[in-house]
């Protein structure tokens, strides 16, 4: 038997990037995937994929800010296959440019997106984790959540907020017994479709450089996420910061 069979897991953002890389794992490894993004064209394709390998996959239309987007992917996984065991709450913007360039509607989108995005997914599958007394909930922060970056204000705070926040999930869970465990990603450059929403041009040439130079392939985000899933159930493995090797962070 395969380490993650009987595992039902939600995934947001999975229509590209980490998200599809680690829907692809996870299937691979016997867990039946249930991928949320905007662009379902692309999921369609992703399902297919994963169905053709041999592997059980269903997506449904998903965008983070609209909380019933997100319970209606919860109920699709319980409908297609029986309930849920984790969500990967991946879905991400990350528009970065100086304060000074007061591009205030990319802040709100950024706050929406990353912050209200990852409450609406919990929302949709605490009340199910809590009954259940079991859940697995694993966040993409990044390293801009473990310090500061210039050009990185909203987007770094959005990411911050994760960090917190899935450390309160992690110790509530402990306190109240409910067996909800946790695992938080810090990645440094992996090489996906994030930079597309950068809009600052300036910002947008420092980042593609960056990249360019250091970026790996979101596989080793996937890995990290396959490994804190694949532990045993009274084993909380809780944070992980991974990115190039050659890369000063
Ligand atoms: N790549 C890096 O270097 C890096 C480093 C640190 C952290 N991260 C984090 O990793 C996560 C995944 O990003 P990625 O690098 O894989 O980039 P990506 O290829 O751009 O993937 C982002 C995913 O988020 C989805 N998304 C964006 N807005 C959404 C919305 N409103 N509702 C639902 N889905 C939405 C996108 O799908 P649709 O557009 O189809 O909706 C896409 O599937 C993000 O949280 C990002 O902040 C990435």
């Amino acid at each position: 038997m395969k380490d993650l069979s009987e595992k039902v897991i939600i995934i947001t953002g999975a229509s590209s990037g980490i998200g599809e890389a680690t829907a692809k794992l996870l299937a691979e490894r016997g867990a039946k995937v249930v991928l949320g993004a905007r662009r379902t064209e692309k999921l369609a394709q992703i399902v297919e994929d994963i169905q053709a390998a041999g592997g059980a996959a269903a997506y449904g239309k998903l965008d983070v800010t609209v909380p019933e987007d997100n319970t209606n992917l919860a109920q699709l996984a319980k409908d297609n296959f029986g309930g849920i065991d984790a969500i990967f709450l991946n879905a991400g913007i990350m528009p970065t440019a100086p304060l000074s360039a007061m591009k205030t509607d990319e802040w709100r989108q950024t706050v929406d997106v990353n912050v209200n995005g990852v409450l609406n997914g919990i929302a949709a599958v605490l009340p199910t984790f809590l009954e259940q007394k079991s859940g697995h909930v694993i966040a993409v922060s990044s390293v801009a959540g473990l310090k500061a970056y210039p050009g990185s204000a909203v987007y770094g705070g959005t990411k911050w907020f994760v960090r917190d926040f899935m450390e309160v999930l992690r110790m509530e869970s402990a306190l109240e017994g409910t067996n909800i465990r946790t695992a938080t990603i810090y990645p440094a450059a992996i090489n996906t479709e994030l930079l597309d929403s950068i809009t600052h041009e300036q910002s947008a040439e420092q980042m593609e450089g960056l990249y360019q130079q250091h970026g790996i392939a979101p596989e080793r985000v996937a890995n990290v996420v396959a490994f804190a899933l694949s532990q045993p159930e009274d084993t909380n493995v809780n944070e992980f910061t991974l990115g190039p090797t050659t890369q000063p962070w």
